[in-house]
């Protein structure tokens, strides 16, 4: 095993390194930049099962350290995804990647779910129940650990793909919501989601997001972010994916020292589109000055 080799609910990656759903599109306009098969993998846009718009603009304002947005999921639904996006992610990356999934009932859930199993591309199922950004779907299902576990058992009875589920850090025991997953059959949890913020136009007194308040992610949000990584790793057995402002290869080996097995980079492909790339690149370097043998042996090590 190479020693930025590590493994994803039995899926091997070549390295920890994954961008995150919303930051990273289908892939495509990334491949123009790099070659993004040096990627573990990555999590394409949240897909739901019908085709959404998105909420009106302003989606996005700007904070020290970090954003909100407010995009509410727009994807071109779950259909569309496997008969035009899937085949044209084919011709530029040969690694199985995460699909990110949205709902607005269980029902959703499960069917999106189920026909994105049967796509031999996909290697995980990464199902959302924390968008804060949409009403009556996305992150009510995620601040409850009963609601939480009904999606989960309602997926896994349709997949035979390893599934994470996504969890909010807007919740105060985000260890019980994890626990709760894991007990319906949760493959993985990954975390953390935006958390919820709002920002005001001086000028005009109003809100800056058209949808009032969005989720903020970007450096501000690490601390937050390996807090929540290091308390849910300590209170489950199956695998974490760490995120939450992460930028560099430093930040990275923190969130496996919190726990994660895996680390995705989210806001900060917006800012450096090349950042996972620069990320990987400077992994071995970075662990050498700290006296890291390989990432998969400091896995939960604080
Ligand atoms: O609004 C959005 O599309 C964001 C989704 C999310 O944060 O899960």
């Amino acid at each position: 095993m190479g020693r930025l080799n590590v493994n994803l609910c039995g899926i091997p990656l070549d390295n920890p390194v994954i961008p995150a759903s919303g930051t990273f599109g289908y892939g495509y306009e990334f491949a123009e930049l790099y070659d993004i098969n040096i990627l573990g993998t990555f999590s394409f846009k949240g897909t739901t099962r019908e085709p959404r718009f998105g909420n009106p603009t302003p989606r996005i304002a700007e904070c020290p350290s970090g954003m909100l947005n407010s995009v509410g999921l727009q994807n071109p639904g779950v259909e569309k995804v496997i008969s035009e996006e899937l085949p044209r992610l084919k011709q530029v990356f040969r690694k199985p990647v995460m699909a990110n999934v949205s709902g607005f009932s269980v029902e959703d859930y499960a069917y999106t779910c189920a026909l994105l199993d049967r796509e031999p591309q996909v290697g995980w199922l990464e199902v959302n129940i924390s968008c804060p950004n949409v009403h009556g779907g996305g992150m009510s299902f995620g601040t409850d650990p009963a609601s939480a576990a009904e999606v989960v058992r309602a997926v896994k009875r349709v997949t035979a793909k390893p599934v994470l589920i996504k969890l909010s850090p807007n919740v105060t025991d985000i260890a019980a919501i994890a626990r709760a997953c894991e007990e319906a059959g949760a493959d993985g949890i990954s975390l953390i989601n935006t958390l919820l913020g709002m920002r005001i136009d001086l000028r005009s007194r109003r809100p800056v997001l058209a949808n009032t308040v969005g989720g903020l992610s970007g450096p501000a949000v690490f601390p937050v972010a390996l807090r929540m990584v290091w308390q849910v790793s300590q209170a489950v057995h199956i695998p974490v994916v760490g995120m939450g402002g992460v930028r560099t290869a430093e930040d990275v080996i923190e969130m496996m020292l919190a726990g994660a097995s895996a680390v995705e980079v989210g806001a900060e492909n917006l800012v450096n589109p090349l950042a996972c790339r620069d990320i990987i690149r400077s992994l071995p370097e970075v662990m050498d000055r700290y006296g890291i043998a390989s990432l998969d042996e400091i896995i939960g090590g604080v």
